[in-house]
């Protein structure tokens, strides 16, 4: 493809719905049965932390019984090939992405598979369940660690890195995001702003669908595969 050398994709929910993960706000959305505010922010957890714990140990335990599908194993093609500069930012805390092999990611909204010390603020990976109050194997804190994850009212991480490639990007792909949440939501605009071409793949036209100069509707797994082809074709 003429012209494009820096490429940043975001990726959401929707891009992991064909694992077989309940996206947040469809009608299988995850956080029904739990409102966010009872599970996904800093009060809840000092509030609840058995109840927190419970959700987070089980969508950690969840993610044995997934696997990546074709869009993440594109995306990973796409990092595997590309000779340019480019950047998978992902809202999502599985570890599809990784697993399908792509290495220039970064989780914005942190990691189920990471734990992250309040004591000593060491972060480390984690496979097991939480809520039994396990020591933190790097200071020996008992009842101390949290999921790695960024709750509603917390600081995304990376937000230096993902600006500087925003502000170099050539070209802006979204893919399976509503668009609901910021800063993430706002990313479109940044590209927008340095004369980026962007482009929209989801299943249904998102929040911020009009900002795109192109939206491609249908199943990430489809899409993804089929742009990419084209894009490492040239
Ligand atoms: P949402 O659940 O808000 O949106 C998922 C989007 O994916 C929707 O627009 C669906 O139409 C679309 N979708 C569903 N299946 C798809 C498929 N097979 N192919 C393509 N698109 C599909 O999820 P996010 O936008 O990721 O934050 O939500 C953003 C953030 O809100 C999450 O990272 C999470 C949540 O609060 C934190 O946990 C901090």
């Amino acid at each position: 493809m003429p012209d494009i050398r820096n490429i940043v994709i975001l990726t959401g929910a929707g891009i992991s719905a064909e694992s077989g993960l309940a996206t947040f706000r469809g009608p299988d959305g995850l956080w029904e049965g739990h409102r966010v505010e009872d599970v996904a922010t800093p009060e809840a957890f000092v509030r609840d932390p058995v109840l927190v714990h419970r959700f987070y140990d089980a969508r950690r335990a969840n993610l044995a019984t997934v696997e990546p599908n074709a869009a993440h194993r594109a995306l990973a093609r796409l990092d595997a090939e590309w000779p340019g500069e480019l950047l998978i930012v992902t809202q999502n805390v599985d570890d599809l992405h990784e697993r399908a092999g792509a290495r220039r990611l970064l989780h914005m909204h942190g990691e189920l598979k990471s734990a992250w010390c309040r004591a000593c603020d060491a972060r480390m990976a984690w496979d097991g369940g939480m809520g039994e109050g396990p020591a933190c194997p790097e200071c020996g804190a008992a009842g101390r660690l949290r999921p790695d994850i960024v709750w509603f009212g917390e600081m995304p991480y990376g937000m230096e890195r993902i600006d500087r490639a925003l502000m170099e990007a050539d070209l802006f792909v979204s893919i399976g995001t509503s668009g609901n949440v910021y800063p993430a939501a706002g990313f479109v605009q940044t590209a927008r702003y340095v004369h980026a071409r962007t482009l929209e793949m989801n299943l249904e036209p998102s929040l911020g669908s009009y900002l795109f100069d192109e939206s491609r509707i249908g199943p990430a797994g489809k899409l993804v595969p089929e742009w990419v082809d084209d894009i490492l074709a040239g």
